[in-house]
Protein backbone atom coordinates (compact mmCIF):
# COMPACT_ATOMS: atom_id res chain seq x y z
CA UNK A 1 0.00 0.00 0.00
CA UNK A 2 1.56 3.23 -1.12
CA UNK A 3 2.48 5.94 1.41
CA UNK A 4 0.25 9.02 1.42
CA UNK A 5 2.05 12.77 1.11
CA UNK A 6 1.23 14.37 4.16
CA UNK A 7 -0.40 17.90 4.08
CA UNK A 8 1.94 20.32 5.30
CA UNK A 9 1.32 24.29 7.41
CA UNK A 10 -0.09 26.53 4.69
CA UNK A 11 -2.54 23.28 2.68
CA UNK A 12 -6.33 24.68 2.90
CA UNK A 13 -7.57 21.00 3.47
CA UNK A 14 -5.19 21.42 7.24
CA UNK A 15 -8.18 24.24 7.93
CA UNK A 16 -11.02 22.64 7.06
CA UNK A 17 -13.52 21.39 9.37
CA UNK A 18 -13.19 17.82 8.69
CA UNK A 19 -17.33 16.09 8.04
CA UNK A 20 -18.25 13.40 10.18
CA UNK A 21 -18.30 9.50 8.91
CA UNK A 22 -21.61 8.37 8.41
CA UNK A 23 -21.07 5.28 7.09
CA UNK A 24 -18.03 2.40 8.27
CA UNK A 25 -18.05 1.52 4.63
CA UNK A 26 -14.68 -0.03 2.72
CA UNK A 27 -13.34 3.40 1.87
CA UNK A 28 -13.25 4.38 5.23
CA UNK A 29 -11.46 0.92 6.49
CA UNK A 30 -9.29 1.78 3.33
CA UNK A 31 -8.35 5.09 4.54
CA UNK A 32 -7.84 3.79 8.21
CA UNK A 33 -5.06 1.30 6.62
CA UNK A 34 -3.66 3.85 4.39
CA UNK A 35 -3.73 6.61 7.27
CA UNK A 36 -1.85 3.89 9.98
CA UNK A 37 0.51 3.01 7.39
CA UNK A 38 1.55 6.56 6.41
CA UNK A 39 2.05 7.26 10.04
CA UNK A 40 4.09 4.51 10.86
CA UNK A 41 6.30 5.62 7.74
CA UNK A 42 6.63 9.30 9.13
CA UNK A 43 7.49 8.08 11.74
CA UNK A 44 4.40 9.89 14.04
CA UNK A 45 2.18 8.70 16.91
CA UNK A 46 -0.76 10.10 15.61
CA UNK A 47 -2.60 11.21 11.94
CA UNK A 48 -5.65 12.83 11.35
CA UNK A 49 -7.40 12.09 8.13
CA UNK A 50 -6.75 16.09 6.70
CA UNK A 51 -3.70 15.44 7.12
CA UNK A 52 -3.25 13.29 4.19
CA UNK A 53 -5.83 15.51 2.58
CA UNK A 54 -9.23 13.82 3.36
CA UNK A 55 -11.64 15.66 5.23
CA UNK A 56 -13.68 13.15 7.40
CA UNK A 57 -13.33 12.76 10.96
CA UNK A 58 -10.95 9.88 11.19
CA UNK A 59 -7.72 9.93 13.60
CA UNK A 60 -5.54 7.56 14.29
CA UNK A 61 -2.92 7.21 16.83
CA UNK A 62 -0.24 4.88 18.68
CA UNK A 63 0.63 5.87 22.22
CA UNK A 64 3.76 3.97 22.46
CA UNK A 65 2.06 1.60 24.99
CA UNK A 66 1.19 -1.98 24.24
CA UNK A 67 -1.53 -1.49 22.39
CA UNK A 68 -0.38 -0.63 19.02
CA UNK A 69 -2.29 1.42 16.47
CA UNK A 70 -5.75 2.75 17.22
CA UNK A 71 -8.34 4.48 15.72
CA UNK A 72 -11.21 6.50 16.60
CA UNK A 73 -14.04 7.64 13.69
CA UNK A 74 -16.16 10.84 14.45
CA UNK A 75 -13.86 11.25 18.21
CA UNK A 76 -15.11 14.47 20.47
CA UNK A 77 -13.39 15.45 23.56
CA UNK A 78 -15.67 14.48 27.00
CA UNK A 79 -13.38 15.62 29.49
CA UNK A 80 -10.14 17.54 30.02
CA UNK A 81 -8.35 18.22 33.64
CA UNK A 82 -5.16 19.74 34.78
CA UNK A 83 -2.57 21.02 32.49
CA UNK A 84 0.80 20.31 31.49
CA UNK A 85 3.55 22.17 28.99
CA UNK A 86 5.06 19.73 26.72
CA UNK A 87 7.12 19.77 23.58
CA UNK A 88 4.99 19.46 20.90
CA UNK A 89 5.50 18.98 16.92
CA UNK A 90 3.30 17.69 14.01
CA UNK A 91 3.53 15.69 10.94
CA UNK A 92 2.46 18.75 8.86
CA UNK A 93 4.73 21.48 10.33
CA UNK A 94 7.99 18.82 10.09
CA UNK A 95 11.64 20.00 11.89
CA UNK A 96 9.66 22.22 14.90
CA UNK A 97 8.79 21.53 18.11
CA UNK A 98 7.47 24.35 20.68
CA UNK A 99 6.02 23.95 24.25
CA UNK A 100 2.66 23.87 24.61
CA UNK A 101 0.14 23.65 27.09
CA UNK A 102 -2.88 21.36 26.95
CA UNK A 103 -4.84 19.82 29.48
CA UNK A 104 -3.13 16.75 31.28
CA UNK A 105 -5.88 14.78 30.84
CA UNK A 106 -8.25 13.67 28.45
CA UNK A 107 -11.29 11.46 27.69
CA UNK A 108 -12.49 10.85 24.63
CA UNK A 109 -15.33 9.21 22.64
CA UNK A 110 -15.65 7.88 19.05
CA UNK A 111 -16.70 5.20 17.11
CA UNK A 112 -13.87 2.24 16.25
CA UNK A 113 -13.69 0.91 12.73
CA UNK A 114 -16.62 -1.97 13.83
CA UNK A 115 -19.24 1.59 14.38
CA UNK A 116 -19.18 0.50 18.45
CA UNK A 117 -18.69 3.78 21.25
CA UNK A 118 -15.11 3.66 22.15
CA UNK A 119 -13.68 5.43 24.84
CA UNK A 120 -10.22 6.35 25.45
CA UNK A 121 -8.36 8.31 28.50
CA UNK A 122 -5.35 9.60 29.90
CA UNK A 123 -2.53 11.72 30.30
CA UNK A 124 0.69 11.68 28.94
CA UNK A 125 1.43 10.89 25.65
CA UNK A 126 -2.69 9.32 25.35
CA UNK A 127 -3.93 12.60 26.88
CA UNK A 128 -1.87 14.76 24.42
CA UNK A 129 -2.11 12.83 20.96
CA UNK A 130 -5.45 12.36 21.23
CA UNK A 131 -6.19 16.71 21.99
CA UNK A 132 -3.43 17.08 19.03
CA UNK A 133 -5.31 15.00 16.50
CA UNK A 134 -8.66 16.04 17.48
CA UNK A 135 -7.71 19.62 16.87
CA UNK A 136 -6.77 18.72 13.16
CA UNK A 137 -10.57 17.58 12.20
CA UNK A 138 -11.39 21.17 13.50
CA UNK A 139 -8.79 22.61 11.26
CA UNK A 140 -6.71 23.54 14.28
CA UNK A 141 -2.74 23.65 14.31
CA UNK A 142 -0.66 23.20 16.61
CA UNK A 143 0.55 26.83 16.17
CA UNK A 144 -3.14 28.25 17.38
CA UNK A 145 -2.31 26.56 20.88
CA UNK A 146 0.59 29.03 21.24
CA UNK A 147 0.61 32.24 23.35
CA UNK A 148 0.33 35.26 20.89
CA UNK A 149 4.10 36.50 21.32
CA UNK A 150 5.36 32.81 20.32
CA UNK A 151 3.25 32.35 17.64
CA UNK A 152 4.23 35.80 16.02
CA UNK A 153 7.77 34.26 16.14
CA UNK A 154 7.07 30.49 14.73
CA UNK A 155 5.24 32.53 11.66
CA UNK A 156 7.86 33.94 10.77
CA UNK A 157 10.03 30.83 11.00
CA UNK A 158 7.57 29.41 8.92
CA UNK A 159 7.44 32.28 6.38
CA UNK A 160 11.13 32.41 6.13
CA UNK A 161 11.43 28.97 6.14
CA UNK A 162 9.23 28.66 3.16
CA UNK A 163 11.71 31.28 1.35
CA UNK A 164 14.86 28.99 1.65
CA UNK A 165 15.49 31.82 4.80
CA UNK A 166 16.98 31.12 8.17
CA UNK A 167 15.40 29.59 10.92
NI1 LIG B 1 -0.46 17.24 13.81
Amino acid sequence: MALFPIRRFGDPVLRLPASPVLEIDDAVQRLVAEMVETMYGAPGVGLAAPQIGVSRSVIVFDAQDDRGARVLINPEVVETGGEYEYDEGCLSVPGYYWPITRPGFAHVRGLGLDGRETDYSGDGLLGRVLQHEIDHLHGILLIERLDKKTRKQALRSLRNDALGLEK
